[in-house]
Formats: structure tokens, sequence, C-alpha cells
């Protein structure tokens, strides 16, 4: 197969997502968004009444759930046990249930292991926060995306409002934010950090078209 492994990481709503699929789409890259596999863990959990600290449940959860999407699809849609969930892993109560379940370190085995089996097909783009650091540590690209807190919150609020999902006011958005950062940065497990070869992106004053240029170029240097 063609292509190279793309890694992109970095804090809550550094607009990984949004680049990660443009560069997809231009080179023809499978794209991988490993957050929304957290977030099924997590809705999964939530729907099944099962506690955030019942760390033995939901790992066994992990493991139980079937995670899916389908290559290629432009919507990017999300799938738990075959039923989309491509919204539902979208909203506030995900949101600020996910560090937790994304802190149980059998959680983080199962998901690597499916990251690492996905990344198999040959080109591939994924996002993520410990995608350079542990699941693809041999990935040639590596870029970490930062943002500050203030234009990150910003840019969450206008994505909610255009996705149409219930959305805490713009203050509310970026204490989450913050406190979602400390989270996955402070965990034991695979902690949000830079890779020492990623190299670091700040898009608070980018457009997405500038980053996905800047990130298309270092890509073409490196093929
Ligand atoms: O990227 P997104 O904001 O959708 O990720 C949701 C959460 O999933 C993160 O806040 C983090 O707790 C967890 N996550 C992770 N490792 C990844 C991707 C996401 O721990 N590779």
């Amino acid at each position: 197969q063609n292509g190279i492994q793309v890694a992109i990481d970095g804090p809550a709503s550094a607009g990984k997502s949004t680049v990660a699929k443009l560069v997809a789409k231009r080179f023809n890259y499978v794209y991988c968004d490993t957050g929304a596999m957290y977030r099924v863990v997590t809705l999964a959990a939530l729907q099944q009444g099962i506690a955030m600290d019942g760390t033995k449940q939901i790992a066994d959860l992990a493991r139980q759930v079937k995670i899916s999407f389908k290559p290629g699809d432009p919507e990017q849609r999300v799938f738990l046990n075959g039923e989309e969930v491509t919204t539902a892993i979208r909203q506030g109560e995900i949101d600020n249930n996910v560090s937790a379940v994304a802190a149980i370190p059998a959680v983080r085995q199962e998901m690597t292991n499916q990251q690492r089996q996905i990344a198999q097909t040959g080109g591939i783009v994924m996002d993520g926060r410990d995608i350079g650091s542990t699941v693809l540590p041999n990935a040639p690209v590596k870029i970490f995306m930062v943002a500050t807190a203030h234009e990150r919150a910003r840019r969450r609020y206008v994505e909610n409002k255009e996705k149409g999902i219930a959305t805490a006011s713009l203050a509310e958005l970026q204490h989450e934010i913050e406190l979602r950062d400390q989270k996955d940065s402070s965990r034991k497990v695979s902690p949000l950090v830079q890779a020492p070869d990623a190299i670091r992106l700040d898009t608070t004053k980018l457009t997405i078209d500038e980053v996905v240029d800047k990130i298309s170029d270092i890509i073409k240097k490196t093929l």
C-alpha cells in the first residue's frame, strides 16, 4: 500500500480533526479520529448506567463494544454496535466524562490495539493525544497542533452552533476545555505530550486552509 502515517496530536479543540480530514482527502489517505473512539466507549458506559469510576466494568465494555467507521465516508459517521452515534458522542455530557474513561489503562490498551490495526492500511492521518508518542511512534510525520484556550473555546462554540448541539457559554466552554487538557496532560498512561520529533504548529492565528497547506508541505517533503 502507498502512503505514510501522519500523526496529529494536541489539546482539545485545536482543530485537529477538521484539518486531519482535509489532509487525508488531499492525499487520498484514510482518516481516523481516535478521540471519537474514546467518546464511543464513554457513551456506551453512560447508556448502560456504569459509574465513571467503574474501571473494571468500563474496561470490559471497551473490549466488547464494536466501534466502526466506514472507510472513505465523507461524513465521517461513527457507529456503536452498528448504530450511528456521530452526534450523540459530541454532547457536553460526553465532553465532561471522556477524560476519565480515557485515563483507564485497559481502555487505552484496547483502543491502541484497534488504532494500530486501522493504521495497517497504508496512508493514514490519525488524530488524537498520544498518536505520535504511543500509538504510531514510527510515524514519519508528527504534528503537535496548539492554539490558545480562548481561541479553542471560540471555535468549539461556533462549531456547536453550526452542528445544532446545545452549547455552554463561551466562558464555560473555555473552562471545560482547560479542565479536560489538564486531565489529559496529567494522567499516568500516555498523557497528552508533544513527541520529541513532532513539529509544533500554533494555529491560533491561522486559517484552516493555511494549516492544511503547512501540513501538506511537510508530508510532501517526507514522501
Ligand atoms: O479529540 P477529542 O476531543 O474528541 O477527544 C476526546 C477525549 O478522548 C480527549 O479529551 C481525551 O481524553 C481522549 N483521547 C485520548 N487519546 C486519544 C484521543 C482522545 O485520551 N488518542
